[in-house]
């Protein structure tokens, strides 16, 4: 249902958030310091509590907040729930009318996120290397890093950097989500299996599971269109476990928090991947049961 103002006019906003977490609310609050950002939250209940006021790095936040039955029209819509929310989420996106639908999420989404959309309206998946956490009801940015966007989306990129949020549109989006899956694949679920912060991978005996995933995953990744060689595809995965050894993964953190992970969309998504080539890859089949097998209890 869209939002009536007190003329019976659908409020309008330039851009619109779905997705009041970690992410969401790290990017709305610096998006709000340059211009108006609407932030939809998953229920009416939460949309209350957030008009409150949250603490985003430190700084009292009150973000436009909207529920997803009092929805205001949008522009740009960017989306930023877990991978198990996308269709639910996507479908209040897409009520917006919005010009484009941006998902930022982890994993590979984008053909439940256009499923969703439906033909109508134009949306993609980009990456982006900001991290933040939700600690009790703060949410803590810890890192800036950079946002590619899929080509259709230059406006958007553009209000990201008048914000001060590093972006810009790549030409081959689809190689750029594939190098984030990789590294995704290779840190995600070994560090929720064995309950350890990113740093740990990196003596054995999990330095050689990183390496077994690294090169399990490459010959798979690059039929799908990863642009990095084998020796560049390891160096990256090992370049970000030295910059974030002291971070808990997103998966890590759903696990200990007793949340559902976003294994579908990661590991998930790459076992459909194999399945098409035909190739062998034991570890992350194994991981991915021991994770399904958390999951369940979740
Ligand atoms: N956090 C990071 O550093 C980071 C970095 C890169 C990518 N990502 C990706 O970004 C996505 C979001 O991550 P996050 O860490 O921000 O997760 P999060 O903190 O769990 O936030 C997700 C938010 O989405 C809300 N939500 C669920 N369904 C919704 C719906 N239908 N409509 C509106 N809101 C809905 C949830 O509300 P409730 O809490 O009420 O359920 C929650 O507040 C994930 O795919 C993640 O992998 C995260």
């Amino acid at each position: 249902m869209s939002d009536r103002g007190s003329a019976g006019h659908v409020q309008h906003r330039p851009l619109a958030i779905v997705g009041a977490g970690a992410l969401g609310l790290s990017i709305a609050a610096r998006l709000a310091a340059t211009g108006p950002v609407a932030v939809v939250a998953s229920s009416a209940a939460r949309a209350q509590a957030l008009g409150a006021g949250v603490e985003v790095a430190g700084r009292l936040f009150h973000p436009a907040v909207y529920a997803p039955d009092r929805l205001p029209s949008a522009e740009w819509v960017v989306l930023v729930v877990k991978a198990g929310d996308t269709a639910a989420a996507a479908r209040s996106a897409a009520a917006m009318r919005p010009r484009g639908v941006l998902s930022l999420q982890n994993g590979l989404v984008e053909d439940c996120l256009r499923a969703a959309c439906g033909d109508k309206v134009f949306a993609g998946q980009g990456v982006t290397t900001m991290g933040a956490y939700r600690e009790g009801s703060r949410i803590v940015p810890v890192s800036e890093g950079e946002t590619l966007m899929p080509p259709g989306f230059e406006p958007l990129a553009r209000r990201f950097s008048e914000a001060g949020l590093p972006a810009r549109v790549d030409s081959n989006i689809s190689a750029a989500r594939l190098a984030k899956l990789l590294v995704n694949l290779a840190l995600n679920p070994l560090t929720a299996v064995f309950r350890v912060r990113t740093g740990e991978l990196q003596t054995p005996p999990l330095s050689l599971y990183v390496d077994a995933l690294v090169t399990e995953a490459w010959p798979v990744l690059r039929d799908a269109g990863l642009q990095l060689d084998a020796a560049a595809a390891r160096e990256k995965v090992w370049a970000v476990i030295g910059s974030t050894a002291g971070n808990r993964t997103s998966m890590l953190q759903d696990v200990l928090a007793g949340r559902r992970t976003e294994l579908d969309a990661i590991t998930g998504a790459f076992l459909r991947l194999a399945d098409r080539t035909g190739a062998a890859v034991p570890t992350h089949r194994a991981l991915h049961t021991l994770i399904a097998l958390i999951d369940a209890r979740a």
